[in-house]
């Protein structure tokens, strides 16, 4: 007997089984270079189904879709010369593009949520390129935790979050990036910046000339049709999470950032970095909230994070986990 999920280390063997569960219409998890994602044979209306319903996610919120490379990514997206240029530029690596849906892409209606446009990915991660290879098809991936949640960097925390729900988990260890692809809608004059990333909007401009984006780059985009999934409440632990912390109170655990000698005091710490490195706090930040997220401390208090660089990115998320979580569904980042 199999006992889901099977856990095992991306050897070639693991990987050409992960592409055969594909294939038959099971839901893969494997490592990217920004966070886990639940896989899904990108074509299968009802594995396409099943990711929604594994993370509780509504149906109206598009999935994007990971391809091996530009030549794959041009048969299901209209690339025009600007598209790309960014497609040279920053793939394979934590990137996303909106662009038009191709009328013939092969893929699921549902994975863009009915909508004509379609989110598309080159992964950076070696897992991820092999799989893409080994099933030679797009694969429709979310981040791999329930819908609402804390993204998984690891493989135990997909584990713990969507236990037998996925039929495989490939274990690539701890994601390098830790903070979801940059996501930039192109169907849209100038193209607009719809979550930040690793890849800053100067990279961005470097390459294509202006974007529109939010003040701070951190900043929540407004909703709109164009982008379902940037809702507030997300990226929520289940204790609260109080922001830009100068104290921290004897139940609270802390989670510092630099040299934290100023604060005394709490229940508990983890620092993102001592050496007040933001590319190291982005990688460690979800695993330590992960860590933190524990009934036994009543909060967590954050202290400040630099608005530039990656930081950008850190505070857009933990604005996310701090925004006060209605009755209204989680909506998926
Ligand atoms: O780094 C990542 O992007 C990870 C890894 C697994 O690749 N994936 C990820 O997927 O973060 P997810 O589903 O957690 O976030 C995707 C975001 C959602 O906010 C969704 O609304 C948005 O992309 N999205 C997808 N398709 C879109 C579209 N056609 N137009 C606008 N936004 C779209
Ligand atoms: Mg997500």
């Amino acid at each position: 007997m199999i006992v889901r999920p099977e856990i095992l280390p991306p050897t070639a063997a693991a990987i050409a089984r992960a592409a055969d569960l594909l294939r038959a219409g099971d839901l893969v998890a494997f490592p990217t270079e920004t966070v886990y994602g639940l896989g899904a044979d990108a074509s299968n209306q009802d594995a396409v189904e099943s990711v929604f319903a594994a993370k509780g996610r509504p149906e109206f919120n598009p999935l994007i879709v990971h391809v091996a490379d530009l030549e794959m990514a041009e048969r299901v997206a209209v690339f025009d010369d600007r598209a790309r240029t960014l497609g040279h530029g920053l793939w394979a690596g934590p990137f996303t593009v909106v662009l038009p849906r191709r009328p013939d892409a092969p893929i699921s209606p549902m994975v863009s949520a009915g909508l004509d446009t379609v989110a598309v990915r080159v992964p950076g991660h070696q897992v991820a390129h092999s799989l893409l290879k080994a099933l030679d098809r797009p694969i429709a991936a979310p981040s791999a935790n329930r819908s609402g949640g804390v993204s998984p960097t690891t493989p135990m925390h997909v584990a713990k979050d969507l236990g037998e729900r996925v039929a495989m988990i490939l274990a690539g260890g701890r994601c390098q990036v830790g903070l979801e692809s940059t996501i930039l809608d192109m169907t849209c004059d100038p193209p607009r910046l719809l979550r930040p990333g690793r890849v800053g909007r100067r990279e961005i401009e470097g390459l294509i000339g202006p974007i529109a984006a939010p003040e701070s780059e951190g900043q929540a985009v407004p909703l709109t049709p164009n982008a379902p999934g940037q809702l507030a409440s997300h990226y929520a632990p289940r204790l609260p999470v109080r922001l830009n912390a100068v104290t921290v109170g004897p139940t609270e655990a802390l989670l510092a950032f630099g040299p934290d000698r100023s604060i005394r005091g709490g229940a508990t710490r983890l620092n993102l970095s001592p050496e007040g490195d933001l590319h190291e706090a982005a990688s460690n930040l979800y695993a330590m909230i992960h860590r933190l997220d524990d009934p036994a401390y009543t909060a967590i208090a954050v202290m400040p994070i630099p608005e530039r660089s990656i930081g950008f990115a850190i505070n857009d998320r933990l604005r996310r986990a701090a925004a006060p979580r209605s009755n209204s569904p989680a909506i998926e980042c």
